[in-house]
């Protein structure tokens, strides 16, 4: 509709059979895309079929292959040759595990159908014409069923379309859609929430400024939850060649999923609840490492801060301020004419002495690196750079980093031999082939360069990758990549570019420094990119528009294994205000990844620029964020864990009410805390829907019944914010940056359900180190229940061989008009005490 509209305002200067004669070219172009899979050849039935212990290979009429693959009862992997026998190499970069414990199934034959049924899904093969059908093993009733059989282009009508079309046969799959069945996940799209009736792409791009409706964007995450009545699957369509994913834009009987190249592989996921088949996904293509706790903390970021002396002084200004700060960003011109593994010598002489002050007021760095790597052939007679810091030389007559990889021949090259010279912000540069193994390790370690100074996190930016010659990877077509020995093009390695480049860094900072947890931050990905990188949604507009899309686009991003999330506080592009700035961090002040950044040009938008009015509601949100910080490590470790992301979307934790199906402008973090942002000017209160139950006004304590919309006032001091009857929240002391102060006392906020019953467990470990994965950490479970006229709280006994040290627990009942309070030691021992 969007289309048509848009059509006609374009053309309403026209006369009007002009207008007619376009509008229809128009709607029969827009119509193309729908006819386009009619178009395809549909694979041949099932003549025959072979079984071993993992699953079973159906041999087809047209000689197509295809193979169910069981890797958990609620996991089965569909993966389709046509016309030809499924090759013998197997191998996807987003996969984290293929080494699945064997699972009971059973077969089942009959005349029409054959029949995969494990303790939870029953798949079933349809033999002539050949259709998948999953259903519930208990019930029986079907959950996703393909409404067509499996496609590919064998009379070449999507080539013309096609990126490259020497690179692959377009392959497709189209399921039935149903009539109630919502569409959520698919990774980073500047779309709301529920993906029904959209259509979209995913090409890694770089799209600064973007707005609503802008396809694709940075990221491809080709994996899809389905929701139809309270029951979930999830789709993962592993294919890195140029997606597309209809969800019934054009068809009211089917969606269906394709790309460009490579093969028709699938896995399928049943719930039937969502937090299942995110834990399910997690295992599939890796779970969140816990990031340091310091990721959690503030951070300022612009492009650029430059020189020395002007990032300590924003160091300078925030604790002045008396404004929380864990980090910040150092952008592209800290670089030495924007050479990335170098330091600018007049604008940041000294490295170490810039970190070694930053660090006594408790602010750590993270510096941007690029993957374009300025082309430069030394200089005739330059001598190599011998120095033990090559980084902190001169670089005019000869640059290590491009020397070395040239050397040892690491950097991407056309299919005709040539080294390949895309532009980026060094002009002329050149990009490594992070396929290659031994590349990833040169380049990660490489990252000395920055560690030996005591940098400790890195920004990975334009890894879509962007190339000004060409944005939309046109001018790269001919790119090989070593790809396991393929040699393929970028057709199929442009979404996985990142992904790899993420990895190198990721698995370089590990060896660099193996105590300490990496922290890398990305731009671009493909699924599986949460196992090396956190994410920012790139460069967001600084308007009311921008900060509502965020919402969706953070609740999506969660929804498709991607837990560390957030946007630039306040927004890249564009002339921010106070106000809008405050409602911005009233957002961000419990999103994952919290950083202020803005664009070269843009107008200052640090927490102080709008005057103190802006500033002291600013403060008072950074500042709860690190009173809330025990609460939201422990929603990270959840994260981590089980995959639920820590910024939901209402859905995820109530998928049975179908009044949250479709609610993007309110959102919870973990399960506890429910917030309804103010997304427009001038706005002092809002409808807020609450889910079933019973909740608590963070502000007040006063108590509302849940299933209902209410009406809240929301002056600009105020972000509606509610706690689930039934939790506990975790607080700690106020604090500058992370780990200025132990926890002590941590403060339990308790919020009674109905029932007077409320529970948490808070997680704790030492916060920077991986030894929490050799079962450092600590785990205490508090319960409480009503006991006459006052309340029992119960201490678990910890788990766990992380000792945080002697320290203060109070309990507050939230319930009562009069909070109560009471404080023990934490022996760390099980106690019960009493409060009344
Ligand atoms: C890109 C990034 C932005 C950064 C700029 C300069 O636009 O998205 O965050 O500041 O490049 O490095």
């Amino acid at each position: 509709m969007e289309n048509y509209s848009l059509a006609l305002l374009i053309l309403r200067p026209l006369n009007r059979r002009t207008s007619l004669i376009l509008l229809c070219l128009f709607v029969l172009a827009s119509h193309c895309r729908a006819q386009d899979i009619a178009s395809l050849e549909k694979i041949g039935p099932a003549v025959s079929f072979t079984r071993n212990d993992k699953g079973i290979t159906l041999n087809c009429s047209d000689k197509s292959q295809v193979q169910l693959t069981v890797l958990a009862p609620d996991l089965i992997r569909v993966r389709a040759a046509f016309t030809k026998p499924l090759p013998a190499r197997d191998h996807s970069w987003a996969i984290a595990r293929d080494d699945w414990q064997p699972t009971q199934w059973s077969l089942t034959e009959t005349l029409d159908a054959i029949t995969i049924v494990t303790a939870e899904v029953e798949a079933v093969v349809h033999r002539s014409p050949m259709l998948i059908e999953f259903r519930d093993a208990r019930t029986h009733s079907t959950i996703n069923a393909d409404e067509q059989p499996m496609m590919y282009d064998a009379r070449g009508t999507m080539r013309k379309g096609m990126f490259d079309p020497d690179a692959g046969v377009f392959v497709a799959a189209a399921k039935k859609l149903g009539f109630d069945e919502h569409f959520y996940g698919l990774g980073e799209k500047a779309a709301r929430l529920d993906k029904r009736r959209g259509g979209f792409v995913n090409w890694n791009s770089d799209t600064p400024g973007y707005v609503e409706g802008r396809d694709p964007l940075y990221q491809t995450v080709p994996f899809y939850i389905g929701l139809q009545k309270g029951t979930a699957y999830g789709i993962f369509f592993d294919n890195s060649y140029r997606s597309h994913f209809d969800f019934g834009q054009f068809s009211q009987e089917h969606i269906w999923f394709g790309a460009e190249g490579g093969e028709m592989n699938y896995y399928f996921f049943y719930g039937p609840s969502i937090k299942k088949i995110l834990g399910r996904y997690a295992d599939l293509t890796g779970h969140m490492p816990m990031p340091p706790m310091w990721a959690l903390g503030n951070q300022q970021s612009r492009y650029s801060y430059y020189p020395d002396k002007m990032v300590e002084e924003v160091a300078r200004r925030y604790r002045q301020e008396d404004l929380p700060l864990d980090v910040i960003h150092i952008d592209i011109h800290y670089l030495n004419a924007y050479r990335v593994f170098t330091w600018d010598p007049q604008r940041f002489p000294d490295p170490t002495a810039l970190m070694g002050k930053l660090k006594q007021q408790g602010v750590k760095v993270v510096t941007i690196v690029d993957p374009g790597i300025k082309y430069q052939p030394a200089a005739p007679g330059a001598k190599t750079e011998a120095s033990s810091r090559p980084e902190l030389g001169p670089q005019e007559k000869s640059y290590y980093v491009y020397n070395q990889g040239i050397e040892k021949g690491f950097f991407q090259k056309r299919k005709n031999g040539q080294l390949f010279i895309p532009r980026v912000w060094p002009g002329d540069s050149v990009f490594v082939d992070y396929t290659l193994p031994e590349a990833r390790k040169w380049w990660g370690d490489l990252h000395r360069a920055y560690t030996d100074h005591g940098v400790q996190g890195i920004w990975n930016d334009m890894n879509e990758p962007a190339d000004f010659v060409d944005q939309t990877g046109g001018n790269q077509r001919d790119v090989v990549s070593f790809d396991e020995g393929e040699k393929t093009t970028h057709a199929k390695n442009r979404n996985v570019f990142a992904l790899l480049e993420a990895r190198a860094t990721y698995e370089g900072l590990q060896r660099l420094q193996p105590n300490q947890r990496p922290y890398v931050i990305t731009r671009a990905g493909y699924a599986g990119i949460q196992r090396y990188a956190t994410m920012w949604t790139g460069d967001s507009n600084s308007t009311w528009d921008s900060l509502a899309l965020s919402i969706p686009m953070f609740e999506s991003l969660g929804l498709s294994g991607e837990p560390f999330v957030g946007s630039d506080a306040g927004g890249f592009i564009g002339r921010d205000t106070g106000e809008m700035l405050t409602r911005w961090y009233q957002v961000a002040f419990l999103t994952p990844f919290c950083r202020n950044h803005k664009d070269v040009k843009g107008y200052d938008q640090e927490p102080w620029r709008f005057g103190k009015y802006y500033e002291d509601i600013i403060r008072k949100y950074l500042k709860l964020r690190y009173e809330l910080m025990p609460f939201l490590y422990t929603t990270l470790d959840e994260a981590h864990r089980t995959g639920a992301p820590i910024f939901r979307p209402l859905l995820l934790n109530y998928q049975n009410d179908e009044n949250t199906l479709d609610i993007d402008d309110e959102f919870m973090i973990g399960d506890d805390l429910l917030v309804a942002p103010i997304l427009k000017p001038n706005q002092t209160e809002r409808l807020v829907y609450l889910p079933k139950g019973t909740w608590y006004d963070y502000w007040t304590n006063k108590k509302y019944p849940g299933g209902t919309m209410i009406r809240v006032d929301a002056p600009l001091e105020t972000v509606p914010m509610f706690v689930r009857g039934g939790a506990i929240i975790p607080l700690g002391p106020s604090m500058s940056y992370v780990g200025e102060k132990p926890f002590d006392p941590i403060s339990f906020a308790i919020y009674p359900d109905e029932n007077g019953l409320a529970s948490t467990t808070l997680y704790e470990d030492d916060g920077s180190s991986p030894a929490y994965q050799d079962g450092a950490f600590r785990r205490t479970k508090i319960d409480v229940k009503r006991a006459g006229i006052g309340y029992l709280v119960s201490v678990g006994a910890p788990v766990g061989n992380y000792n945080p040290g002697r320290r203060k627990f109070s309990f507050v009942i939230k319930a009562d008009p009069i909070a109560r309070v009471v404080t023990i030691a934490d022996e760390g021992q099980a106690r019960t005490l009493e409060i009344r």
